[in-house]
C-alpha cells in the first residue's frame, strides 16, 4: 500500500473508531455529550492516533489491536486542548477553526467535557474487547497513558507553562516544559502502539522510544514556530497567542532560525533511531518530517 493510501486508511479508521466510543448526543446528559463530541470531532490532524497505528503497522500488528489506544490518546489530547483554551489557562476563543469548547458551550460544561474525555480514554483502554493482548500488557498500556498525562507528564508540563508566563526560562527549563506538556503524550502514543505487540523486544522498544522523544519535542517547537509564522486561518487557532500571553517559547529563546535548526536536528536524530527497522518504518520516518514541515 502506498504511503498516501495508508495514511488515508488510518485517518478514516480513527474517525470511525472515535465515533464508536463517543456517547450519542441525545443520550443524557446530552449537553455534556454534545460538548465531548464537539471537542473531539470536526478537525484535528490526529497525529497521536496516527503514531499509534503507524508504530503498530511497523510491527505488523492488526489495526483492530490499535483502535482503543489510538482513541485513548486522542481523547486525552482533546481534553487537554479544551482545558488549555479555558480563560484560566491560555484564554483562547478559536480551536480547529471553530469557537473553543467553552465559547460554544460554557466554562463549566467545557471543564466537565474535558474531565469526561479523560475518563473515556481510560475506559476505552480497559474495556475494548478487540484488544488482543494479555491483561498484563493492557495494564501496562493504562499505566503508560496515566503517567504521560498526569502530574509528571502533560499536566505537570502545563503547570510549568502557566508558571513561566512572563518569566524567563533557560534552554534546559524550556526543554523540560515542552517534553512534559506535549512530548509525553506523543511518546506515549508510540509506546502504546508498541505495547499492543505481544512480546516487544526491549531494544526495539528503546529505539522507538527515542524516536518518539525526539519528535515529541520537535512537535512543540514547530507549534511555537507556527504561532509566529503562520496565520489564524491556516492554524485554525489564534496566531500570536503565545506572544499575547507572554509565553516562553523556542523562537523567543533561540530565534526563529535557531528553533528551526533544533527541530530539524531532532527529526534527524529520530530517523536515525529507526535505522534497525526496514521499509515498514517508512511511514514513521515520513511522520517525523511532517511534524516539522506542517503548516498548521
Ligand atoms: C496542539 O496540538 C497542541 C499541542 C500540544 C502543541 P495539535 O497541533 O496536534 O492539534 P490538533 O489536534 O491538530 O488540533
Ligand atoms: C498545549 O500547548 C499543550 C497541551 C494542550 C497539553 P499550547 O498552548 O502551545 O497549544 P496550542 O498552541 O494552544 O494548541
Ligand atoms: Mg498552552
Ligand atoms: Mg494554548
Ligand atoms: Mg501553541
Amino acid at each position: 500500500m502506498s504511503l498516501k493510501s495508508l495514511m488515508t486508511t488510518y485517518q478514516q479508521r480513527i474517525e470511525a473508531a472515535l465515533e464508536s466510543w463517543l456517547p450519542a448526543p441525545e443520550i443524557q446528559p446530552s449537553r455534556l455529550h454534545q460538548a465531548m463530541r464537539y471537542a473531539v470531532q470536526g478537525g484535528g490532524k490526529r497525529v497521536r492516533p496516527l503514531l499509534v497505528y503507524l508504530t503498530g503497522n511497523t510491527l505488523n500488528l492488526n489495526p483492530a489491536n490499535l483502535d482503543a489506544p489510538a482513541c485513548a490518546v486522542e481523547f486525552i489530547h482533546a481534553f487537554s486542548l479544551v482545558h488549555d483554551d479555558l480563560p484560566a489557562m491560555d484564554d483562547d476563543d478559536l480551536r480547529r477553526g471553530k469557537p473553543t469548547c467553552h465559547k460554544a458551550f460554557d466554562e463549566a460544561t467545557a471543564i466537565l467535557a474535558g474531565d469526561a474525555l479523560q475518563s473515556l480514554a481510560f475506559y476505552a483502554l480497559s474495556h475494548d474487547p478487540n484488544l488482543q493482548t494479555t491483561d498484563k500488557q493492557r495494564l501496562k498500556m493504562i499505566e503508560t497513558l496515566a503517567q504521560a498525562s498526569g502530574s509528571r507528564g502533560m499536566a505537570g508540563g502545563q503547570v510549568i507553562d502557566m508558571d513561566s508566563a512572563g518569566q524567563s526560562l533557560n534552554i534546559v527549563e524550556l526543554e523540560n516544559m515542552h517534553i512534559h506538556k506535549t512530548g509525553a503524550l506523543i511518546r506515549a502514543s508510540v509506546k502504546l502502539g508498541a505495547l499492543a505487540y505481544p512480546s516487544i523486544d526491549d531494544n526495539l522498544l528503546k529505539k522507538l522510544d527515542h524516536y518518539a522523544k525526539c519528535i515529541g519535542l520537535a512537535f512543540q517547537i514547530q507549534d511555537d514556530i507556527l504561532d509566529i509564522e503562520s496565520d489564524t486561518k491556516t492554524l485554525g487557532k489564534l496566531q500570536g497567542s503565545d506572544i499575547a500571553n507572554d509565553k516562553v517559547t523556542y523562537p523567543a529563546l533561540l530565534g526563529l532560525r535557531g528553533a528551526k535548526k533544533m527541530a530539524n536536528e531532532l527529526v534527524e536524530d529520530a530517523i536515525k533511531s529507526l535505522s534497525d527497522f526496514d521499509q515498514k518504518a517508512e511511514p514513521l520516518r515520513w511522520m517525523a518530517n511532517y511534524i516539522v514541515t506542517r503548516n498548521y
